[in-house]
């Protein structure tokens, strides 16, 4: 089978939503036998249906889309004090003015219909579930489904839609992490992967600081079958990352 079960070597690029993970990025960690992972999530239809072509133009080998799942309640936060906090300290750090710009996203379903028509390889998404009727046709068209979990407990969830593979994000995984139930005890990534590996037989792909060879390895003795990495593809050529507008660091 195509991707997550048998990469060499057994990485996958994290995705990650609002750049970074350009179609290049993608391509290129795919053509050296890894698994590449286009971060969709803020993507119009459009943006997605380019950045997938792109990326078909540079590889034939296995990739992944991944999107958010849409948050089902709308709660109303008042945002100012977060908002000054930040203004403080990007005046701190940097000599550009601070501006934070307004932001509607993307319509999943459509994003969705893309992923579809474009019949992609791989899918995995974040921050909740896809109902099982999007997960059976996603599975109909014979592309790999892989869901987040930062829990046994979320794993369990993912396993009984029937995902392919399961991505275990520890606490490692710094302030984006994929939580979508209340229960949070912030697991490590270690004790994450050996309490979810006794609860579900869906492959597990580790993430959360790991950033070399050794780390990696260390999860697959802990159950899993691939280790994802993020911060580690950065600083690579085909990454996007702005140079950080910083002034001063201490
Ligand atoms: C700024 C930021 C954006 C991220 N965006 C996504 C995303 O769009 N989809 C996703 O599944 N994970 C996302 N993540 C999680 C990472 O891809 C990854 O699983 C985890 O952070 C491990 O990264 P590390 O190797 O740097 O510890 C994001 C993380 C960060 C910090």
């Amino acid at each position: 089978m195509i991707g997550i079960f048998n990469l060499r070597p057994p990485i996958t690029q994290a995705p990650l939503a609002g750049g970074i993970t350009t179609p290049e990025l993608v391509a290129t960690v795919s053509n050296a036998g890894a698994l590449g992972s286009l971060g969709a999530g803020y993507m119009t239809p459009h943006e997605l249906r380019s950045a997938i072509k792109k990326i078909k133009s540079l590889t034939n080998k296995p990739f992944n889309i991944n999107l958010f799942i849409p948050e089902k309640t709308n709660l109303e936060y008042d945002l100012s004090p977060m908002k000054e906090l930040l203004a403080t300290l990007w005046q701190e750090l940097s000599d550009t003015p601070f501006e934070i710009s307004s932001f509607s996203p993307p319509s999943f379903d459509k994003q969705v219909q893309v992923i579809l028509e474009e019949n992609i390889p791989i899918f995995s998404f974040t921050f909740g579930i896809p109902s099982p009727s999007l997960i059976e046709l996603f599975k109909q068209q014979n592309i790999l489904v892989c869901g987040t979990a930062t829990t046994p407990e979320e794993a369990e969830q993912l396993e009984k839609v029937g995902v392919d593979a399961i991505v275990c994000q520890g606490q490692e995984a710094g302030g984006h992490r994929g939580n979508f139930s209340s229960y949070d005890p912030l697991y490590s990534l270690a004790t994450l992967l050996m309490l979810t590996r006794e609860k579900v037989k869906t492959p597990l792909i580790a993430a959360g600081g790991i950033m070399n060879g050794k780390s990696s390895a260390a999860t697959f003795l802990l159950g899993a079958c691939a280790a994802q990495l993020r911060t580690a593809f950065l600083t690579t050529t085909e990454s996007d990352a702005s140079p950080p507008p910083i002034k001063k660091l201490f």
